[in-house]
């Protein structure tokens, strides 16, 4: 996957709720390593951030029909690898 696709991608499409990491709607379900491994169903992993992104949940919108399937890719391998490093 394409980590510098998916930073663009990710600042047109999931930083107006997700900008540094964090959730606007949701607070304690944030872009974070401890929150991911916490909350993201399936766990902290590339997978299961793209079922989520693809399909969404509750208050999150669905991409599927908006990015195709390899920018999903590139957009969950940004939000893993950041999650690694650190949002800040
Ligand atoms: C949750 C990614 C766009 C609202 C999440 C989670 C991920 C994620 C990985 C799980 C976080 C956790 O459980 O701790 C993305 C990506 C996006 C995107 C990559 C862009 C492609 C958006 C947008 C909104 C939004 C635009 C607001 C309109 C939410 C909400 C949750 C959430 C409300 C919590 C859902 C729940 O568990 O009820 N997002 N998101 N997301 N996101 Fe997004």
């Amino acid at each position: 996957a394409d980590v510098g696709a998916g930073e663009q991608i990710f600042n047109a499409n999931c930083a107006a709720c997700h900008a540094g990491g964090q959730n606007v709607i949701m607070p304690e379900k944030t872009l974070e390593k401890d929150a991911l491994e916490q909350y993201l169903a399936g766990g902290r992993n590339a997978k299961a951030i793209i079922t989520q992104v693809t399909n969404g949940k509750n208050a999150m919108p669905a991409f599927g029909g908006r990015l195709d399937d390899e920018a999903i890719a590139n957009v969950a391998a940004y939000v893993l690898e950041t999650s690694e490093a650190g949002w800040d």
